[in-house]
């Protein structure tokens, strides 16, 4: 496939930035996104050009680094997958791509494709936690009988990858998929009962101090979510900011 690339080009934080066009020819439709990325990377160099900075790290879905805004979709066409696994096949020969960075202003562009996730970080930080005595009498998690329902439901809010497509997607750049799986992977479990008021008080009070915006119940956030966490743990999240705050 030979095609046109669209790229948002900004040297850092503080340069204006613009969309820049570069073509890429041969590129195979087995080729994942991230491959081809680095295709047109090594033409750059051979130019004696700067290379496209873009995140990746694992290229299997897993780590949730690889954020791009792919015409106008974050990780790009394809459903239920992150951009390193998405396929070249999902393109045509001849195709323009428009390829940009996660916008947010809780997601400050670092460099070319590459934006600071840290507010994510600093919300984890707040309360995404549970506090374990490891002085050696710990109780063995497997000991504590957990309902088969609620276990199956922690696990699917414990697979948020923190990759950031949930806040790109949002009219509101609103981080409430991403808390919402957090807070529900602890408040679904008995260990995480313990804190539980403080922790979603605390995510939630660091979330709208990073500037994400409010929930208005659109769902692009669940359409574009690689990992299918469902809006039911915003509802969640809220039923437990609810009680915790009553509880003052
Ligand atoms: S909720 Fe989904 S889209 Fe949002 S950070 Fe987690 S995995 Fe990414
Ligand atoms: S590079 Fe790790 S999820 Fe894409």
């Amino acid at each position: 496939m030979n095609l046109t690339l669209k790229i948002w080009r900004q040297k850092n934080a503080n340069d204006k930035g613009k969309m820049v066009d570069y073509k890429v020819n041969d590129i195979s439709p087995d080729m994942s996104f991230l491959e081809m990325l680095d295709v047109l990377n090594e033409q750059l160099v051979n130019k004696g050009e700067e290379p496209v900075a873009f995140d990746h790290d694992c290229r299997e879905g897993i780590c949730g680094m690889c954020s791009l805004y792919i015409n106008g979709e974050a990780h790009g066409p394809d459903r239920g997958v992150t951009t390193c696994q998405l396929h070249m096949r999902m393109f045509k020969d001849g195709d323009t791509i428009y390829i940009e960075p996660f916008r947010a202003k809780a997601f400050p562009v670092i460099k070319d494709l590459i934006v600071d996730r840290s507010s994510f970080d600093r919300i984890q930080h707040a309360g995404g936690f549970i506090s374990v005595n490891t002085s050696g009498n710990t109780i063995d998690a497997n000991a504590i009988p957990v309902n088969k329902h609620d276990a199956d439901d922690a696990f699917s809010a414990a697979t948020c990858i923190g990759c950031g497509a949930c806040v790109a997607s949002c009219k509101n750049s609103s981080a409430m998929l991403y808390v919402g799986a957090k807070v529900s992977q602890f408040a679904l479990l008995p260990q995480g009962k313990i804190e539980a008021t403080d922790r979603v008080l605390n995510m939630v009070k660091q979330m709208d101090e990073e500037g994400f915006g409010n929930c208005t119940n659109t769902g692009a956030c669940e359409v574009e979510c690689p990992k299918g966490i469902s809006l039911e743990n915003i509802a969640r999240m809220n039923r437990e900011y609810l009680s915790a705050a009553l509880k003052g």
